[in-house]
């Protein structure tokens, strides 16, 4: 059996700044909170080079162009455009994203901008980053020089990647920067994330911007580990907490009502000024950009602490299928994930803005990288897609994370997203073999299923 797409369907691929340009001091840049993070003592690797990708990015673009990418979504370094986050513009910075954008286009390849992918400039962390009110308006000061900038070029544009990550990995797990762990501040920093996203799509509205304006965000189908209430009521809990927190407020303007009661009587928090509400409600999306790499299952903890989230605990399934980074691959959940999103909120155009899958690549005698397992990841997930667009769903277009090879957060660079291999010693690239079936698949835009 065939599974056709749809002729304007848009595939591609991703990175993100910090992770693939490197040339942290080059042409003018300011620090980030992420290049102070990386310099501090004991950390084993650090983007200062990463692919040099800003400095290769024709090369790179080159590469997309042969392997049939329609799309290409990358973020702008916040810190490039504005070195002291805010105040004087660094052309140079301009210049870099204007080369990028240029060249992708002679490539016929449509640029989805993400205008800020946690590297925030230290200037602004250093003023107490999302936590301080006032950064909003530097994002929007920011987001203002590049819609003006690229107005008419950029097409597809995308606010925030995964607020989500940014609150837990920044302020409850401390596992990046600022490194805190604080509920009460995790709580104010999303709404205000909320806030920035909100004020950012309504100036793009009212400069009347040509094009399509939406959020990144990561929510999770999340499981129950048994049907017994209890379990049931914790995967629900885990719902609210890493999924809805952020879906309700960008689609319907709204915090979850049993959650958000819950953070302001535990933890005071979020703080919602007179006004804010209207703000969010007021800034509808062009679009949903959805990160999908897993599902979570959990169950319900018994030894919690009466946080917000140590009322469940996560679950490994006995036959679950695992990468080698623990992370579950469950392709169906994309499709679950997505029927529920739209039967909670109503119809709404959807792109699938990451997704793919990390390893230990192995490199053959050859040089070459046969990553069947990640070829069918990405297969499983494109099966999943066409299910959607079958039954009503609206995904415009997909990206794979990643488009090459780049740093992974916390993993460093041994762990592997991409189509294109970078060798990090010698920063040569090459297309492995789940690049080149992608490519095919582009071409054709049907996957031959016979399951
Ligand atoms: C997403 C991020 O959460 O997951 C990417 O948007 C990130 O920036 C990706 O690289 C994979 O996560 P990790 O930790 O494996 O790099």
């Amino acid at each position: 059996m065939k599974l056709e797409f749809p002729k304007d369907f848009l595939w591609g691929s991703a990175t993100a700044s910090y992770q693939v340009e490197g040339a942290v001091n080059q042409d003018g840049k300011g620090m980030t909170s992420w290049d102070k993070y990386y310099h501090m003592p004991n950390r084993k690797y650090n983007g200062d080079v990463s692919t040099d990708h800003y400095n290769r990015y024709k090369e790179d673009i080159k590469l997309l162009s042969e392997i049939n990418q329609k799309t290409y979504r990358f973020s702008v370094s916040w810190a490039r455009i504005f070195p002291n986050g805010s105040g004087e513009i660094n052309e140079k910075g301009l210049q870099f994203y204007d080369n990028l954008v240029d060249e992708l286009l002679a490539n016929n390849i449509e640029p989805n901008l993400t205008l800020y992918h946690w590297d925030m400039p230290l200037a602004l962390m250093d003023k107490g980053g999302w936590l301080n009110r006032e950064v909003v308006d530097n994002f929007v000061e920011y987001s203002k020089v590049l819609f003006t900038h690229f107005r008419g070029r950029v097409k597809l544009w995308s606010t925030i990647n995964e607020p989500a990550s940014e609150v837990m990995g920044g302020y409850i797990q401390g596992a990046h920067p600022p490194l805190r762990k604080n509920y009460t501040e995790a709580l104010q920093v999303a709404h205000h994330l909320n806030l920035a996203h909100a004020k950012a799509v309504k100036l793009f509205n009212e400069m009347n911007m040509e094009g399509e304006i939406g959020i990144v965000l990561n929510p999770m189908p999340i499981h129950p580990a048994s049907d017994k209430e209890e379990d049931i009521i914790a995967a629900k809990r885990a719902y609210d907490f890493y999924s809805d927190w952020y879906i309700a407020p960008i689609l319907a303007g709204k915090y979850p009502e049993r959650m958000l009661e819950e953070c302001q009587k535990k933890y005071n928090s979020p703080k919602i000024e007179p006004g804010d509400m209207e703000i969010l409600k007021g800034a509808k999306v062009d679009y949903l950009g959805v990160n999908y790499y897993m599902r979570r299952v959990v169950a319900n903890n018994p030894d919690s602490t009466g946080n917000i989230d140590d009322c469940f605990k996560n679950v490994r399934v006995k036959d679950g299928n695992y990468t080698e980074w623990g992370w579950e691959i469950y392709p169906e959940g994309l499709y679950e994930l997505l029927s529920r999103i739209q039967k909670d909120y109503g119809k709404i155009d959807f792109y699938i803005t990451e997704n793919g899958m990390g390893f230990y690549d192995k490199v053959e005698s050859n040089g070459q990288v046969i990553d069947d397992d990640r070829l069918d990841y990405i297969r499983q997930h494109i099966i999943q897609i066409h299910r959607c667009l079958e039954d009503g769903i609206n995904i415009k277009g997909y990206y794979v994370w990643s488009a090459i090879d780049l740093l992974s957060w916390t993993n460093g660079f041994e762990k592997r997203y991409g189509l294109i291999r970078v060798d990090f010693d010698t920063l040569e690239r090459s297309i492995k073999k789940s690049g080149r079936w992608y490519a095919d698949f582009i071409a054709n835009n049907y996957i031959e299923y016979n399951e």
